[in-house]
Parts: structure tokens; sequence; C-alpha cells
């Protein structure tokens, strides 16, 4: 048994049909590695269960996994908004959502994750950023000011598969997104932050200004 197995072993189980979701992910998607997978989706839940948000926005759908994970922890009047810019993702996403007794907490916006966020006029509880690695500050610029004071941003895969360790080529725009993105956050004075090192790197920032 190797330590991630060990982990999940000594956590709750995947719920069936976020199982089912993981399992057809696999099975139709070119990329099923961006889903956050069972330990990470846990980790979600369990946040939501303690902050117990009730507006959150998610920037990166994919299958919709991860939005479930954090609908299955909020409390019932919670609403989490979503967005992809992949209409070919739609319909799986919806039936994802429908298959779940969670989905009817989750609104689902397709689009360029900018151009939405600007058009939501809303303050968030917690924002989880998993979309587009370049465009993370960007990302991050735009909702912290929808963010309420003592809210939190999550964003994931701050470590990057360890690269942001390694001397980078400047051609490999996502590293060194990810890289300058981290150095932005462990300075901005506006926020409190711990990258935990949760499969590819979760950073938990608080707004405190
Ligand atoms: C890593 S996946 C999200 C995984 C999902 N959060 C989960 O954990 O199951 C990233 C998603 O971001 C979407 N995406 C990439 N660029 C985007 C953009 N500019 N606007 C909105 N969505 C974008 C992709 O289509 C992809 O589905």
């Amino acid at each position: 048994m190797n330590l991630e197995d060990y982990i999940t072993s000594h956590s709750d189980t995947e719920p069936e049909y976020l199982d089912k979701i993981n399992r057809a992910t696999h099975l139709r998607m070119i990329n099923p590695r961006m889903l956050s997978g069972h330990f990470q989706g846990r980790v979600l839940t369990m946040f939501c269960h303690m902050i117990q948000p009730e507006k959150v926005l998610e920037i990166g759908t994919f299958t919709g996994y991860s939005a479930l994970c954090m609908a299955e922890g909020m409390p019932e009047n919670g609403i989490v908004h979503t967005i992809d810019c992949d209409d070919e993702l739609e319909n799986f996403i919806i039936d994802n959502f429908s298959g779940s007794e969670f989905g009817h907490k989750i609104k689902l916006h397709i689009g360029d994750a900018l151009t939405e966020i600007a058009k939501l006029d809303e303050t968030f509880d917690l924002v989880f950023i998993d979309a587009d690695k370049v465009e993370y500050k960007a990302y991050y610029e735009a909702v912290l000011p929808k963010v309420r004071t003592g809210g939190y941003v999550l964003v994931d895969n701050t470590l990057w598969d360890g690269k942001v360790l390694k001397p980078v080529d400047p051609k490999d725009k996502e590293t060194m997104a990810i890289m300058e993105f981290n150095d932005f956050i462990a300075a901005d004075k506006q926020v409190e932050k711990v990258l935990l090192p949760i499969r590819d790197g979760l950073t938990l920032i608080r707004k405190i200004d």
C-alpha cells in the first residue's frame, strides 16, 4: 500500500454517486486527471461542512465532480455557481447534477470565466479556482472584490506536480503563471494564506480586509 492509498483508506469512502461520475469521466474524457477525485473531493466537502458557505463560486466545472462535493457539504439553502467555457461538457454536467441529491444547489454557467464572473452580482463565502492556470491571477483579482471579508478562496494545483520547485523553461507558461501566482499571494497583505500539500497543492486563502 502506498501513502496515497493509506490516506484514502483512512478517510471517508467516495460516495456512490461520485464514484459513478469518476468512472464515467475516465471512460468519456480525454483528460480525466483534471477531476478532483476521491480524496480532494472529501476535503472540499469537509471544508464546506466547516465553513457552511451559502454562496460558492467555482471556476472550472469540468464534469461537475468538485461542484457536487461542495454542494454536499453546504447548508440546504446554499448555492454553487460554477463556470466552464467548454459547451461540449454541458449535457454531461447536467446529467451528473441531476443524478445526485445535491444537484439542485448548483447553477451552471457556460462561458469564459472572466466574462461570467463580471456578470455575477453576488457576494461569495467561498471561491474555488480550478480552470486555466495562466489566468489564475486574473481570476483571483476578478473574484476577490466579490468575496466577503472573512470569506475564503481555494486554489487548486498550486504545486503543479512539483514543477514550482525546479528551474522553469520560460516557454512553459502554465508553470510560470502558477509560480508568479504563488509569489503574488504570499506577498498579498489583504489575505491570510496556507499552501496545503493536498494532491497537487491546494492554497487556502482568507480575505481579512
Ligand atoms: C481542472 S478542470 C476542473 C476540474 C473540476 N473543478 C473538478 O475538480 O472536478 C478545468 C476546467 O476549466 C475549464 N476552463 C479552462 N479555461 C477556462 C476559461 N477561460 N473559462 C471557463 N472555464 C475554463 C476547462 O474547460 C475544464 O473543464
